[in-house]
């Protein structure tokens, strides 16, 4: 099969990765990609909300399988436009349309549907501007810290924890009055507090089966111990200790049953990934929110932990064949650090030179916002690598990707030197 995987991030150079080295695929590319998905595939210079020139590059070069990393163009209706199209919809995809894509693409559509199908989730109220003194008269009732949120997508910084009355007050009237998040924030959710341990749950499913993936658990703040300002994710790990079986069950019941259910009830073909972002409270399952599509830098470790075909699972996923899928997980544990830009997830520089990539021959460093020039290998973004360590256990898996971070640099790199070490601690139980 030749597929084509849609991004440029370390979500799309490990699911390259993986596929490139099944036995059915016959060639890999990857739009637009990195410095290091051209190592294992070839780039191709298209951005991923154009379209019209995936299909034409599709079926120039005869695309089996598209397999969509982001979710911007899963909510812009990449599927959609595929399907309504008699020379494209031969072209198997994995991403829902626009109509299951609302469950990461407007938060208020994703409150209503877990109400509607009595999945746990945080007690939660939207308003508008045309509401927002209610809005605020509301927030007067509500216990801190309080949560608000952009109705919208908003790169991840839509989400605002306020501690106090006085900072929930102010964050409404931005969000609302002075469009913070510009049309992301014209409808927000004021949402209950929970105090809890995230984990991140991924479920692969093609509108009727299912298959539950690796669990992990994602380092999403700048700073060490879980300060500072959020990130697109700092760090991973894979398994989670405190994921087990009890706990998986209960989230296989309350959550993900109702939720693939859920979508076949409304009517919603959904072929695709569903990442479910929970809280773990007090051994209780509540979902804080759906992502229609792999985390990042989560696939870094859950990926590497399938030994089945992954190639195959994606074109059960995309055929509806998933029944007849047996998914394989290897016990080992995998682990991930992320290697930044100094000054994300402010401003940063790009095309600094990184050294030492060549030097490290025993892991997978996965590319992210990295290019190619000439010989040279130069940052290009914010997360730049992720460094992938792998052991029979996590202490094993993160010494070995830190051996392996510390052959690198560039200058101002960042990194957090305590991925895991909250689970090893057993502070995480
Ligand atoms: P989201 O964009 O919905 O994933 O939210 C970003 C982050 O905000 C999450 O990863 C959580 O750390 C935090 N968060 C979101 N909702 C809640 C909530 N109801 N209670 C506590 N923390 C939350
Ligand atoms: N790591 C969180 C995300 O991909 O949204």
């Amino acid at each position: 099969m030749n597929i084509l995987v849609l991004g440029s991030g370390g979500r799309e150079h490990t699911l390259a990765w993986k596929i490139s080295q099944s036995f059915n695929c016959t060639e890999v590319f990857i739009a637009p990609g990195n410095a290091g998905t051209e190592l294992i595939g070839e780039n191709v210079d298209l951005q991923v909300n154009d379209f019209e020139g995936i299909a034409n590059f599709s079926v120039e070069n005869e695309i089996d399988l598209i397999v969509v990393g982001p979710e911007d163009p899963l909510v812009n209706g990449i599927r959609d436009y595929f399907e309504a199209d008699e020379s494209l919809k031969h072209i198997k995809m994995v991403g829902p349309g626009k109509a299951g894509a609302r469950l990461e693409g407007s938060k208020d559509f994703s409150k209503s549907f877990m109400q509607k199908h009595s999945i746990p989730t945080a007690a939660s109220k939207t308003f508008t501007t045309e509401n927002i003194d209610e809005g605020l008269t509301y927030l007067e009732s509500c216990d801190m810290p309080i949560v608000l949120k952009a109705d919208g997508l908003a790169a991840g910084k839509g989400v605002v924890i306020a501690q106090n009355l006085e900072e929930a007050k102010e964050t409404l009237k931005s969000m609302l009055i002075d469009k913070q998040f510009g049309e992301a924030s014209s409808k927000v959710l004021i949402e209950q507090f929970l105090d809890g341990i995230e984990l991140s749950v991924f479920v692969l499913t093609d509108g009727k089966d299912y298959i539950v993936l690796p669990e992990a658990k994602d380092y999403k703040r700048i700073g060490e111990g879980d300060t500072g300002l959020n990130t697109g994710g700092m760090g991973a790990v894979s398994p989670v200790k405190f994921a087990d079986a009890a706990f998986m069950s209960k989230v296989e019941e309350q959550v993900i049953k109702p939720t693939v259910n859920g979508l076949k009830s409304e009517g919603i073909d959904y072929k695709g990934f569903i990442f479910i972002g929970l809280m773990n409270v007090s051994g209780d399952p509540y979902v804080i929110e759906y992502n229609v599509r792999m985390g990042d830098p989560e696939t870094q470790v859950v990926i590497p932990r399938i030994t089945s075909d992954v190639v195959d699972m994606l074109d059960a996923a995309a055929t509806g064949q998933l029944h007849d899928y047996q998914l394989e997980i290897g016990s080992h544990t995998v682990a991930g650090v992320v290697l930044v830009s100094g000054g994300y997830p402010g401003s940063y520089e790009k095309g600094k030179s990184i050294h030492g990539l060549a030097d490290i021959t025993t892991t997978l460093v996965v590319h992210a916002g990295t290019k190619q020039e000439d010989y040279e290998t130069l940052t290009n973004g914010g997360r730049v690598l992720t460094v992938l360590g792998r052991g029979d256990d996590l202490d094993t898996a993160l010494k070995s990707a830190y051996s392996a971070v510390n052959s690198l640099s560039w200058e101002g790199m960042y990194y957090r030197k305590d991925i895991g070490k909250d689970i090893l601690a057993a502070r995480i139980v």
